[in-house]
């Protein structure tokens, strides 16, 4: 069992989330639904948002688990094994995640000393972009040890990265191996070279099963994935599904200490000669938060490609004041 424990066991899990948007709110109907956690507070700037999800939420526990739901404000975030924000702007048509970073930075100086202060044991859980950035300001915003601050990170990449490699394979997504890893953003980059099905490289892969390997029509299954966010908020203007599903995912994970491999954002120490960034790699996660992040085998353009992400965000985070 790892030294931070994050619940205490004889109270109610309690979850936090502050910023009840469309990710926000969306991650809190999967977490009622998951039956994950006794109870679920919802602190946003927006004092009405947050009261009419939780009497919409509350109208669902019939249906659904016995959960204590509220609006609350940054003292409620005491005793809670993870505090996820979602707070902020969101990103326009056209604009990057990048690009949201002013505004967000800004509330990130208003709440993460807050959450800190009133929780000083638990995880917190970042989704807002340019999501790696503000995980690494949360970090040095809260104080808090590295192993319990991590951001959704390329949990959502790489679950597009998989669900299309899946279609063009044919099979289960669950059964296809392969991770985006780096920024949450333009720079990101796909780990071709461990990307497998049952255990085949992808090559392998084909060459065996009598299929032809198509290198350019793997770039654009990679293209499409790291271009998702674009094309979805063309249509409908914002994404919350899936990035909620991941969200719970890795709540799962820390909740009941499963130990699984999930390519969130965390602090990277001396990687690939990369340090004090926070970015993707696939990561152990349990109960304390990070346990361990991943050592991969890349080949030399996978690690000159995660060199060159990681300098997008060092440059990115360089125009922060996080004192
Ligand atoms: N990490 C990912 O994979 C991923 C995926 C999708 C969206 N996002 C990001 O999540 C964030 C939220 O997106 P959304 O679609 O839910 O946006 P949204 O505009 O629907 O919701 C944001 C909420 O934050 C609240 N808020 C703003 N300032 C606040 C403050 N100071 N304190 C508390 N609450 C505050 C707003 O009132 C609003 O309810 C965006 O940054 C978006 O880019 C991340």
């Amino acid at each position: 069992v790892p030294e931070s424990i994050p619940q205490d066991e004889s109270r109610p899990v309690r979850v936090a989330i502050v910023g009840v948007g469309d990710v926000g709110s969306t991650f809190a109907y999967a977490l009622l639904l998951s039956g994950l956690a006794a109870e679920i507070v919802l602190i946003d700037a927006n004092r009405a948002k947050a009261e009419g999800e939780a009497m919409d939420l509350n109208h669902t526990v019939p249906f659904t688990h016995p959960t204590r739901i509220w609006a609350g404000d940054y003292t409620d975030c005491a005793g809670a094994a993870i505090t996820v924000l979602t707070a902020g702007a969101k990103q326009k048509p056209g604009q990057s995640r990048l690009d949201c970073l002013q505004a967000n930075a800004r509330i990130w100086r208003e709440i993460v000393p807050q959450i800190a202060r009133h929780n000083p044991r638990g995880i917190l859980l970042v989704a807002t972009n340019p999501v790696d950035v503000l995980t690494y300001a949360a970090l040095k915003l809260s104080g808090l040890p590295a192993a319990r601050v991590l951001g959704s990170g390329t949990i959502l990449d790489t679950a597009r990265f998989r669900f299309l490699l899946s279609q063009h394979f044919g099979v289960d997504a669950r059964s296809v191996h392969a991770y985006i890893i780096g920024e949450h953003g333009d720079s990101e980059v796909p780990a071709w070279s461990l990307a497998n099905i049952a255990g085949m490289h992808l090559p392998d892969y084909c060459r065996a099963q009598g299929l032809p390997y198509e290198p350019e029509q793997m770039q654009k299954i990679f293209e499409s994935t790291r271009d998702a966010a674009y094309h979805i908020i063309e249509r409908k203007g914002a994404t919350y599904y899936a990035v909620a599903a991941g969200l719970l995912r890795i709540t799962q994970s820390i909740l009941r200490h499963q130990n699984t491999v999930l390519s969130v954002s965390s602090l990277i120490e001396d990687y690939c000669g990369i340090s004090d960034l926070c970015f993707s790699l696939p990561t152990v996660v349990d109960r304390g938060g990070i346990q361990r992040v991943l050592r991969l085998e890349l080949d030399k353009t996978e690690t000159a490609k995660l060199r060159h992400s990681a300098a997008v965000l060092r440059e990115t985070i360089a125009a922060l004041d996080l004192s």
